[in-house]
């Protein structure tokens, strides 16, 4: 029997990469392909990337151009570019960068397989369509190996709402949702391999439209699995929070207490121009609903500082929706022009004074998020275990809202869900005792 050959994947970007890495490796898996950490260990290298901010495309090169000692070592070496730049400058990477043989967007992972097949033939092997059939129809189902008690699960792609700064509706294409019965399988089989938390991915997930009720109706669907104990969500649109939405994080159990529901600006101007379609009193008043359903829910969000014609007033409003809100975590940026993008063509803001109010913005957001942490010590939380700490006989694990709590008790395995009193909250995590 000959040697299986190594896939070597490195991710960037979001979650919905992290997901497609797992399904492209299974992919490739049933062309003989074993996963290896290494890349000097392996026979393919696919680099799945994000095109999110600027000199995307930079890190790509660079990234490659490490890669040319190995292939001069191993000729057959093959080297493949996939996920958002790929499918925005793949066909021009290809051909500036002869060490890349394969290239894929992110809707055409299916045709991996044959794509390999050409790049061993010695063909260059590139596929940026946005074909009809839907990709994870087509892409094997998920092996039966035992895995992790956490799981990501794509449910919907792409994005029709086109914010102005926004690269996501070129590289990812339209919205597209998946069937709920698929998502059920998938999420069955992911079930019965030791998963016990699925996060339910899209771009626009709760746009998600593969059940007649949305996506609340996938999550009553997916609460009747026995053996799921949490489900969870993300990225969600404030426009498309529809009431039923709302409601399931008061009623139902397993839906885990946490939501990144980004906001971008507290500027009313700036929300207009960047093309939202809401104002900031509209979020405010979605927040309340939203606490009025769950009280101790953990609120996250995105915010991008900058944006072509931001004044220090607009920013002023920024931070004080920020302070109104109350985040127990939250992503900020600072604006990043993106080529073919609205706002790309637009008067800039310096980046003295994008450096100043990230730095500003970023001191507030990490004196809110430290606050919801320490507000945690002397509570009483639930914990999905994970994985041993640094120290022995240590487990970490994420509560409910998402906290990392660190744990000593021996007998504690992966998987294990248990009632931890939260004793210390230290940078990056806290620590509990267990009490049941
Ligand atoms: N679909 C999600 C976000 C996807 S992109 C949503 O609508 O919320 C993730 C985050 O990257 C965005 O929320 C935004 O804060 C940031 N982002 C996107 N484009 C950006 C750009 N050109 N410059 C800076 N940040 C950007
Ligand atoms: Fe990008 Fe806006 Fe779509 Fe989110 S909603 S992916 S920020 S265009
Ligand atoms: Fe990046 Fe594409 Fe995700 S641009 S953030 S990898 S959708």
């Amino acid at each position: 029997m000959s040697e299986p050959k190594k896939l070597f994947i490195k991710t960037y970007g979001c979650q919905m990469n992290v997901y497609d890495s797992e399904r492209m490796a299974e992919a490739l898996g049933g062309e003989g392909y074993v996963p290896t950490d290494r890349a000097d260990d392996a026979d393919m290298i696919l680099l799945n990337t994000c095109h999110i901010r600027e000199k995307a495309a930079e890190k790509v090169y660079s990234e490659l151009g490490r890669f040319r000692g190995l292939k001069e070592e191993k000729p057959d070496l093959k080297i493949g570019v996939a996920g958002c730049v790929a499918q925005a400058e793949g066909a021009e990477i290809m051909e500036r960068q002869p060490l890349v043989d394969l290239v894929v967007g992110p809707q055409s992972y299916h045709r991996l397989p044959e794509l390999e097949r050409k790049a061993r033939n010695g063909e260059k092997a590139l596929d940026t369509e946005f074909p009809e059939e839907d990709k994870f129809d087509h892409l094997k189902g998920r092996p039966k190996a035992a895995r992790g008690p956490t799981a990501f699960l794509t449910v919907q792609e792409g994005c029709d709402k086109f914010c102005a700064f926004c690269v996501v509706p070129y590289t990812r294409g339209a919205e597209v949702s998946r069937p709920a019965d698929r998502v059920i399988a998938e999420a069955h089989s992911l079930v019965e391999r030791g998963v016990r938390e699925i996060t339910l991915l899209g771009q626009n997930v709760n746009a998600y439209h593969g059940h007649d009720d949305g996506l609340a109706g996938l999550i009553w669907a997916l609460d009747k699995i026995d053996g799921l104990e949490r489900i969870r969500f993300t990225t969600s649109h404030p426009n498309d929070m529809d009431e039923a939405l709302i409601e399931a994080h008061g009623t139902c159990a397993k839906l885990m207490p946490y939501l990144h529901l980004p906001v971008q600006s507290g500027s009313d101007r700036i929300l207009k121009r960047m093309n939202r379609k809401h104002t900031a009193e509209q979020y405010i008043r979605l927040i309340e609903r939203i606490r009025s359903a769950r009280p101790d829910i953990l609120l996250s969000g995105d915010f991008i500082v900058g944006f072509p014609e931001e004044t220090d007033a607009d920013f002023a409003d920024t931070m004080t929706l920020i302070r109104e809100v109350g985040y127990g975590q939250a992503y900020s940026f600072k604006y990043s022009t993106r080529p073919g993008t609205p706002a790309a063509e637009r008067e800039q803001v310096a980046e003295e004074v994008k450096s100043a109010r990230l730095q500003e913005l970023q001191a507030l957001l990490t004196d809110q998020q430290r606050a919801a942490q320490d507000a945690m010590v002397g509570r009483k939380v639930s914990v999905l275990f994970e994985k041993p700490g640094r120290e022995t006989g240590q487990m970490v694990g994420k509560s409910e809202y998402l906290h990392a709590v660190h744990v000593t008790a021996p007998d504690i395995g992966a998987g294990d869900i248990r009632p931890v009193r939260i004793v210390a909250s230290n940078p990056n995590s806290l620590s509990g005792e267990i009490v049941g």
